[in-house]
């Protein structure tokens, strides 16, 4: 039988005996395509070859492309489960021709591939293509041998590819698999026919080969492009599951150890006629582990919101095996057996991928249980099977509840769930986020003074720093401070983690001090104090501090180069998780699960360091986003980007969309200086770092400090490491002393206390106060244990209104006097507790005052303990 490994590797060698190249698939978060939720299919890494934008490095290629499809266009989340061969993440085997051949070798050699190398039956296979396409219906017909009844028509809506709502497409040819009237699942809905594209499970689509010809424009129209292309796509799963003759994709080695382990921890057998929670709970885990080894995360938003659905999803169904604790990280492991050989990148990542899965399920499980609770209750009070709006919202909100959850448990009891009161309820939500942000609901309340129409704020800030502008409009707010609202504006509003300028307003009459400007829609908002006068007449200069805002410059462009460097010293996975860009510093926060070596902390301060020396200039243009993205410039997923971009390079180093303000060249960041390397949250670290002025400051006082240092030592810089040392051994060489001067001391105490005893017939006793810390009684007890062998020592230290009382029995007379009883008896009588061993025990009392009294009786208080 064929295992999966040699099926894969099967696919790849037929092409490359086809002059096909292999090429790596890309990771599963497109990185550079904020378009794209997630890979989701092989011709998105070539989407910009298929545009005409970049020239391909071969004319054919051959892959195995890691997809995910769950949100966005490919949307098969849902599905997964419920049958046995949609998947979030799968697989897609892929040969590619970019302006090289065209439909008659893809359809011979897909056709010979699957029969003469994988011997699948002819009669069960299918070809469909689309009703303008008579060229591949004849190609079909003419150049195999498919029995030609098996060729048929469909229109758009299954033989034309798109690769999302824009983006490269055209016409495809598809080959589908019969699985057996066995597998259909209607077989027993009166009047069912079984069809290709069908919905009863017979048919399964095997592969699809489409001709790539326009591009989807934004309008919704069609442009052709400048050459023809080859973009295959085989499921690999699928191929898999009728090459081992499997009753679904789950039966497969791909699937099954997965599945294995399930069984073993729940103890639910698997059937594959019912199976669901197992499946959906194998596939999760597998896209999982990919997407966070490519460095996702699960999140609020964007991608990693799916990746949170997911998990979500998966963990739920855990609940129905009786899953009570996260386990889901448990399976990891068997991903990465089964998968880490094609993909490498899974290796040395267990550790990561487990600590980050279990932390969301055991984030998913508190609120669940509680939500579950919730549910049942909503459903309970609800007499016409409808989860309300409000109570769908409510789920959402306090109980982490997505929607489709609601949904599915809601569907499970025959409940419909009212979505638009829902949405309605997050737009309302939405609306009480924005108000209660404590500056935008002033913003709201308060009256402006007018003294001209309110327009767009013109920020002219990139190149101007001191301009005449106009008040639109001003207010005070209740703690005092003056807010203005320009015409136009050298001022950057804080946006990109990137700090607002300060600076000064003012003209004869007045003068203000800028200490933050907001951006508002499109209007920016000038606060601080007004220094003096009062605003009279709108006519204005705007003036930022100018060095202040070369200083947050040199951070920011020193930002840039960092988030390249750390690239090239950790590998490209590494993700921009927020900054922070001030005058005094600059933070970074990145993807990253350990913490850097001090070899590469230094590795990447050097690279930065070494392109300030360089003094390659900055470069800044605005592009249209296509050509942008193309050249390779960075963007952030999940910020909006317009069709046409800023963009931020430094000479043949580093490339990024930014808005921010930034230096002409390099030079100008004098020293770049990382300050702390440290974790931000799971899976993310954080770096601070100093340029120009901050790291002058900072070498400054790096030496002010051993500066410091040496005068409070007395003695010079270079001698510190040294005199250091010798006081170490100085102090360790006093403490001996010490100890031993304490050991002295004890003896000199006990010899001092043995003049004490006083005898009675039937014993000797000491009984007296000492002036000792309680601690150290015990020592002086040991030591009376073998020096008054015949005697009862009984001591007392008085600290405050407390007393410690230690009663050690000498060794002759352990036999008939018990310490720990005569302990227990005394502090008893001063109000405390105490008790031990037969030959010491310590207690404790109050009320020093009584121990005078106390003394006398002591005697007796001791035998009575007999
Ligand atoms: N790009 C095609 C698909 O994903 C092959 O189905």
């Amino acid at each position: 039988m064929w295992t999966s490994k040699e099926i894969r590797q099967t696919f790849i060698d037929f092409f490359r005996e086809r002059g096909h190249t292999f090429i790596p698939s890309s990771p599963v978060i497109p990185w550079d395509d904020p378009t794209l939720l997630f890979a989701n299919a092989g011709m998105n890494q070539f989407k910009n070859i298929f545009l005409g934008l970049k020239e391909p490095e071969v004319k054919r290629a051959v892959n195995s492309q890691k997809c995910i499809r769950a949100g966005g266009k490919h949307n098969d989340l849902e599905a997964v489960g419920k049958d046995g061969y949609h998947h979030t993440f799968f697989e897609m085997l892929g040969n590619w021709s970019f302006g090289d051949y065209y439909k008659k070798e893809a359809i011979e050699w897909a056709w010979e591939l699957l029969t003469n190398v994988f011997h699948l039956p002819k009669d069960k296979l299918f070809a469909t293509v689309h009703n303008t396409d008579e060229e591949s219906y004849n190609l079909w017909k003419n150049n195999t041998d498919i029995d030609s009844s098996h060729i048929s028509y469909f229109g758009d809506k299954d033989n034309f590819w798109e690769m999302g709502e824009t983006g490269p497409c055209g016409p495809c040819t598809e080959i589908h698999y019969d699985r057996g009237i066995e597998h259909c699942m209607k077989k027993n809905v009166p009047g069912h026919k079984c069809e290709l594209n069908g919905d009863c499970n017979r048919y399964i689509e095997l592969w699809n080969l489409v001709f790539i010809q326009y591009n989807r424009e934004e309008d919704g129209s069609l442009s052709p492009l400048k050459s023809r292309y080859v973009d295959t796509g085989a499921g690999f799963e699928r191929l898999v599951q009728i090459l081992q003759n499997t009753y679904s994709n789950y039966e497969t080695d791909l699937f099954m150890p997965i599945i294995d382990k399930i069984v073993q921890m729940s103890g639910v057998p698997y059937n594959p006629e019912t199976g669901m929670s197992h499946r959906v709970i194998a596939d999760h885990i597998r896209c999982l582990c990919f997407a966070l080894a490519d460095g996702g995360f699960p999140s609020n938003e964007g991608r990693g919101y799916v990746l949170r659905r997911i998990l979500r999803r998966a963990a739920r169904h855990g609940r129905l095996l009786g899953f009570s604790e996260p386990f889901m990280f448990h399976l990891v492991d068997s991903v990465v057996e089964i998968m880490s050989e094609p993909f490498a990148e899974l290796k040395g990542k267990e550790a990561y991928i487990k600590m980050v899965i279990k932390a969301e399920e055991e984030r998913f499980n508190s609120t669940l249980d509680k939500g579950l609770e919730r549910f049942d209750q909503i459903c309970a009070n609800s007499t016409e099977k409808i989860i309300s709006g409000k109570d769908a919202f409510q789920l959402y909100d306090t109980y982490g509840f997505p929607l489709d959850l609601t949904i599915n448990l809601a569907e499970e009891r025959g409940f419909k769930v009212d979505t638009a009161g829902f949405e309605e309820e997050m737009k309302k939500q939405r609306e009480r986020a924005r108000k209660s942000s404590k500056f935008i609901y002033k913003w709201e309340d308060m009256d402006w003074i007018e003294l001209m129409p309110s327009t767009p704020t013109d920020f002219v800030g990139y190149d101007n720093f001191s301009i005449e502008a106009h008040i639109q409009r001003y207010r005070i707010d209740d703690e005092g401070n003056l807010h203005i609202q320009l015409d136009k504006t050298p001022f950057y509003a804080e946006s990109g983690g990137q700090v607002a300028d300060t600076g000064r307003i003012y003209n004869d009459d007045f003068e203000m001090q800028v200490i933050d400007v907001k951006r508002i829609d499109d209007k920016f908002i000038h606060i601080g104090h007004l220094i003096k006068g009062a605003i009279s007449s709108p006519l204005v200069k705007a003036e930022i501090d100018l060095q202040r805002r070369k200083d947050i410059a040199r951070n920011h462009t020193a930002t840039h180069l960092l988030h390249r460097a750390l690239r090239m010293v950790l590998g490209e996975y590494v993700q921009q998780k927020g900054s922070f860009v001030g005058p005094d510093y600059l933070r970074f926060d990145f993807t990253q699960l350990q913490a850097l070596t001090q070899d590469e902390i230094n590795k990447v301060e050097d690279i930065v360091n070494e392109i300030v020396k360089e003094n390659r200039p900055v470069h800044i243009e605005i592009k249209d986003i296509d050509e942008a993205r193309s050249e390779g410039a960075m963007a952030l997923f999940g910020e909006k980007y317009g069709q046409k971009v800023r963009v931020i390079s430094v000479e043949d180093f580093s490339k990024e969309l930014c808005g921010g303000t930034h230096i002409s060249a390099t030079g100008e960041i004098g020293l770049f200086k990382i300050l702390s390397e440290s974790s931000s949250s799971a899976g993310i670290r954080r770096i601070e770092a100093v340029t120009g002025r901050g790291a002058e400051k900072f070498v400054r006082s790096l030496q002010e400090r051993i500066a410091n240092l040496a005068a409070v030592l007395n003695v010079s810089e270079k001698m510190l490491e040294t005199k250091l040392e010798t006081m170490q051994n100085l102090i360790k060489e006093l403490e001996e002393e010490l100890k031993k001067k304490e050991q002295r001391q004890s003896f000199a105490d006990v010899d001092k206390l043995l003049d004490k005893i006083v005898e009675y017939p039937d014993f000797s006793l000491l009984c007296t106060t000492v002036e000792t810390e309680p601690e150290r009684l015990r020592e002086l007890g040991d030591l009376l244990k073998d020096r008054a062998k015949d005697t009862i020592s009984l001591l007392f230290t008085i600290e405050g209104d407390k007393i410690t009382i230690l009663c050690v029995v000498g060794r002759d007379l352990v036999d008939k006097f018990n310490a720990g009883k005569i302990v227990k008896a005394v502090s008893q009588e001063l109000n405390g507790k105490g008790g031990g061993r037969a030959d010491s025990a310590m207690g404790g009392g109050k009320n020093p005052e009584k121990l005078s009294e106390l003394m006398p009786r002591i005697p007796d208080i001791i035998r009575s303990t007999l």
